[in-house]
């Protein structure tokens, strides 16, 4: 059987990518981005040793894989390799994500047995919703093969606090009846507080992003009654992507606590991360 041994949430943002290749070509970050790669040392060495297998890592793309054509709720990625999404301006200098089609395949066949209607995805582009928080805590090549797991948040009607929570909860599942003895950690990703349209454009909210992260290792129930509205009028529109670390804290058990947590704010989004581990 497989076993969860942690979960990660993690924020994600373009910039916070841009920073790292800058980083990679001079050996130095702006003093803005310096704080949040301090940060993720300590997360880096504390991931590194969960010693995970795999990582099953619930994201959102942004209009870089899927359009508003074709905009699944949710697609799971189930392909050998996958590739980064190039988002406009050419992809980073990064090799593809590894995939492990076994594992894509078994989730993929749990998750639609626990009623979860997925989109499967053979050839997933990925973008920043995980190219960018990678680099900071785990070092190319890639030391763990991933499966992709990609929830709409850019275009209403987004899915509801209670099925982000059940997802996570299936893939605890799914994870457990898997007959392989591998460690496994769950990963969310989004946005903390953060606007990029509209008139209140570059609006966040450090409290609500502290605040969170303080209260999700125990108050998930409470956080979910919030509405994403109102995460959005508090904390900026894409401040709803909050909710998908619901999934990370669900597939978790009652009994897991915080390993380490810090937030900063270095430019436009805020950001931040926790980790949980099982006892
Ligand atoms: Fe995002």
């Amino acid at each position: 059987m497989a076993t969860v041994v942690g979960g990660l949430g993690i924020s994600h943002t373009p910039s916070m990518g841009v920073e790292h290749d800058a980083y990679r070509r001079t050996g130095e970050f702006t003093p803005r981005w310096q704080p949040w790669f301090d940060g993720t040392r300590r997360l880096r060495e504390l991931l590194a040793g969960l010693s995970a297998d795999h990582l099953v890592v619930v994201y959102n793309d942004h209009l870089n894989h899927f359009d508003l054509d074709n905009l699944p709720t949710i697609a799971i990625g189930i392909g050998d390799t996958f590739p980064q999404a190039d988002e406009g301006w050419g992809r980073r200098p990064l090799p593809d994500l590894d995939g492990d089609p076994e594992w894509g395949i078994h989730l993929a066949e749990s998750l639609v047995a626990s009623e979860f209607d997925l989109t499967i995805c053979h050839d997933l582009h990925v973008d920043h919703g995980i190219y960018s928080w990678l680099p900071y805590v785990m070092d190319v090549p890639w030391p763990t093969p991933i499966t992709p797991i990609a929830v709409n948040m850019v275009r209403a009607p987004l899915p509801t606090a209670n099925r982000i929570r059940q997802l996570g909860v299936a893939i605890r599942s799914a994870v457990e009846s898997a007959s392989r003895a591998e460690r496994v950690v769950v990963v969310a990703t989004g946005g903390m507080s953060h606007q990029i349209s509209g008139g209140r454009f570059g609006i966040a909210n450090e409290g609500l992003d502290r605040w969170f992260l303080d209260r999700l290792p125990d108050g998930l129930e409470d956080l979910m009654k919030i509405p994403v509205t109102e995460y959005m009028r508090v904390g900026g529109t894409e401040a709803a992507e909050l909710s998908l670390w619901f999934a990370m804290r669900a597939a978790l058990s009652a009994s897991a606590t915080a390993a380490y947590r810090f937030q900063t704010f270095p430019f436009i989004t805020g950001c931040g991360a926790l980790l949980m581990v099982e006892p």
